[in-house]
């Protein structure tokens, strides 16, 4: 019997197999959780996901393009219509316009860091109070976030802004939810080549220096992530919540 025997889930953010929400899935698919699946409804994204999550016959794989209200809004009806209830959900998602990573962060368009902060802050807001009323016996939320959140890390530029703002939704919402016996928690990840972090520049040269520079000297692997999502989003982690956790080989304990 697996540690989620009986728990059941939505995982929000499978793009492809190097997606963290790939890793934490496989682990908590080991640990026999039951997955429900949104994906982003754009083309090539559309095709890859179903290739990759349709061979699981999912009960339940959904667009949801978490800008729109309505979409979330359908995404989680099927959801409750599909299941009694629900016991976690994982939310990995983020996104800002490649050319606008690219500036100085003094350089950030309006509509740029409008467009960041909703698909990649708003979202976990909205989805948390979608789930809520689902997680009747009570729940685990979990986001990804980065170190970039916490210091600066250049060429994260509008994304760390971001990340800072969402560690900070944790905490809020964190206190919203306790009372209904919801925790929700973020990983902070170390780097990982996926096709969200294609999009930070020099994200190669900061994956070699964290893996000479961490006290662990090297960088995560997907499994890391894996079973620190698992731990998060189960009862092993059943007094944390408001957390930011660190999954990077102790790279964030560095001065120098
Ligand atoms: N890769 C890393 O090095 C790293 C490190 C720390 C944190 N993170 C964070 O991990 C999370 C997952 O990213 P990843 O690296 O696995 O990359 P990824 O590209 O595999 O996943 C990002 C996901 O966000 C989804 N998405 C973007 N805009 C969306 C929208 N409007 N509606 C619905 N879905 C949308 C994409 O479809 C994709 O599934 C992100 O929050 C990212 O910032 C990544």
């Amino acid at each position: 019997m697996g540690r989620f025997t009986g728990k059941t889930g939505l995982v929000m953010g499978v793009a492809s197999d190097h997606s963290i929400a790939w890793a934490i899935s496989q682990a908590l698919l080991a640990e026999d959780a039951r997955l429900a699946f949104t994906y982003l409804p754009f083309q090539s994204n559309e095709r890859r996901v179903r290739q990759l999550l349709e061979p699981l016959a999912p009960d339940m794989l959904v667009p949801c393009d978490v800008r729109k209200d309505d979409d979330i809004a359908q995404a989680f009806a099927t959801l409750g219509q599909t299941y009694d209830r629900i016991d976690f959900l994982l939310h990995s998602i983020a996104f800002a316009p490649p050319d606008e990573l690219k500036k100085p962060y003094v350089e950030t368009s309006r509509a740029a860091w409008h467009l960041a902060m909703d698909a990649s802050v708003y979202s976990l807001v909205a989805t948390s109070r979608a789930a809520a009323p689902l997680m009747t016996q009570g729940g685990a939320i979990l986001t990804i976030s980065y170190f970039g959140g916490e210091k600066v890390i250049p060429g994260y530029n509008l994304m760390g802004v971001c990340k800072a703002a969402l560690e900070h939704s944790v905490r809020y919402l964190a206190w919203d939810l306790g009372r209904q016996a919801i925790r929700v928690n973020a990983l902070s990840a170390g780097p990982m080549r996926t096709i969200s972090s294609a999009g930070i520049t020099g994200f190669d040269e900061l994956r070699d220096y964290a893996a000479h520079k961490a006290p662990l000297r090297r960088n995560v692997e997907p499994e890391d992530l894996g079973r620190a999502g698992v731990y998060l989003l189960g009862d092993d982690a059943s007094g944390v919540t408001g957390e930011i956790v660190h999954v990077d080989c102790g790279f964030n304990v560095l001065g120098l």
